[in-house]
């Protein structure tokens, strides 16, 4: 039995801005579970751009650029606090952190016991169980309500879903927000086998998580990626790896794969690139897009979307179930964790320095002080 003490270490977000907005504090109150919840003693927590994005508050309409390595560390001026997150309902503090491993430690009222001592994987899209499928009413673990940046956390029971494999817990901490947010572009882009699927920012979470994904449904996938991180993409998956800054993308797709088009691209990235990405796609081809790092404010010919009969679609709410099926990918091995490194609670700071130099392939991990099972 863990013994829960009644203050714990999280690094607490005090605001939009910079990365002193970030806090590290040993005094934080321990979550007490109530009523349908339970308490959850973090192992580790992945990390995602989306930490950096909700800190500098990149989701402002004021913002109109990537996020890069500058405004990542010192977050934008023009950016207010109730204006940078991605949807409502954010306040300060807050723990972020939503790709949660750990164990079980304490039950609240209604929850079945035999939860207790589980190894569970947060499912990260919280939504009014009485009415699910309406995405106004979803919020996300970790920005709407505290997450797992910190020794301890508490979430419905049903968001706590057991997970069995010989995976360590700071591997399962990879897959969370990465491979849910891919699985449903993939979904909402009606990828299926035969499909030749364009993947932008294949080295990072999501995109590494695109290619597995895209290839466990039987697609072909060109990678577009930095240079020295190609080896590694191609590892992952990959069938052809392409420099992420082409001159000419159109010409480089056909000299790798003897065909000028693809079928879908499953975009993170936007930015300059993003009109070559469109002018690839073939008749009929499907947009899917979930991010924008390298710019969200892209030049659109509408010509090219309507004579070529394409179809965009943006993907952020994935649909109730999801997140069982990504459970289930795990336990029979068909995605493989891409554990970059881990950090200390203690390193957030400096992780996100590093992550935003964008030199790693996968996913960095936070690891809470006296973290190992109980
Ligand atoms: N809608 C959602 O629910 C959702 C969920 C998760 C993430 N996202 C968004 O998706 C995007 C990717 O997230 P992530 O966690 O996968 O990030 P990540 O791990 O940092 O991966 C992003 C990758 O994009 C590539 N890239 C290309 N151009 C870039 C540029 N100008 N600046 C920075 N990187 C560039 C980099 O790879 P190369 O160097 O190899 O090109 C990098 O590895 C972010 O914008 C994130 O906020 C959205």
């Amino acid at each position: 039995m863990t013994d829960i003490p009644q203050t714990m270490a999280a690094m607490v977000l005090t605001g939009h801005g910079g990365l002193d907005k970030l806090e590290y504090r040993e005094d934080f109150p321990t979550p007490v579970p109530g009523d349908g919840e339970v308490l959850i003693k973090v192992s580790a927590c992945g990390m995602n751009n989306t930490d950096i994005n909700t800190r500098i508050g990149w989701y402002s309409k004021a913002v109109r650029e990537g996020t890069h390595a500058d405004g990542g560390t010192k977050g934008f001026d023009e950016v207010s606090d109730g204006d940078g997150a991605w949807g409502s309902g954010l306040v300060f503090p807050r723990i972020q952190g939503a790709d949660v491993c750990g164990h079980v430690v304490a039950v609240g009222g209604d929850v079945d016991q035999s939860l207790m001592g589980r190894r569970v994987i947060v499912d990260t899209w919280l939504r009014d169980w009485s009415d699910p499928m309406n995405m106004d009413k979803c919020g996300y673990y970790g920005s709407e309500v505290d997450g797992g940046y910190a020794q301890f956390t508490k979430v419905l029971a049903r968001h706590a879903l057991p997970v069995e494999s010989d995976l360590a817990d700071a591997e399962i901490a990879t897959f969370a927000t990465s491979y849910i947010t891919a699985e449903n572009m993939l979904q909402r882009g009606a990828v299926g086998e035969g499909d030749t699927v364009l993947v932008p920012g294949a080295s990072g979470g999501v995109g590494s998580a695109l290619i597995q994904l895209a290839k466990r449904r039987g697609a072909t996938v060109i990678a577009l990626s930095g240079e020295a991180k190609a080896g590694q993409v191609k590892s992952v998956g990959a069938d052809y790896v392409l420099p992420r800054g082409p001159e000419d993308l159109r010409a480089a797709i056909e000299q790798a794969t003897g065909r000028a088009e693809v079928d879908v691209v499953a975009d993170v990235v936007g930015g300059p690139l993003w009109p070559q990405m469109i002018e690839v796609l073939c008749r009929g081809g499907r947009y899917t897009c979930a991010g924008a790092i390298a710019g969200p404010i892209v030049e659109f010919d509408l010509r090219t979307f309507y004579l070529n009969d394409h179809t965009y679609t943006g993907a952020t709410i994935v649909p109730p179930g999801m997140f069982d099926d990504l459970v289930g990918y795990i336990e029979r091995g068909e995605i493989k964790p891409l554990l970059a490194r881990t950090w200390a609670l203690s390193e957030l700071r400096e992780a996100q320095e590093a992550f935003l130099q964008k030199d790693h392939v996968g996913n960095f991990v936070i690891v809470p002080p006296d973290s190992q099972v109980p």
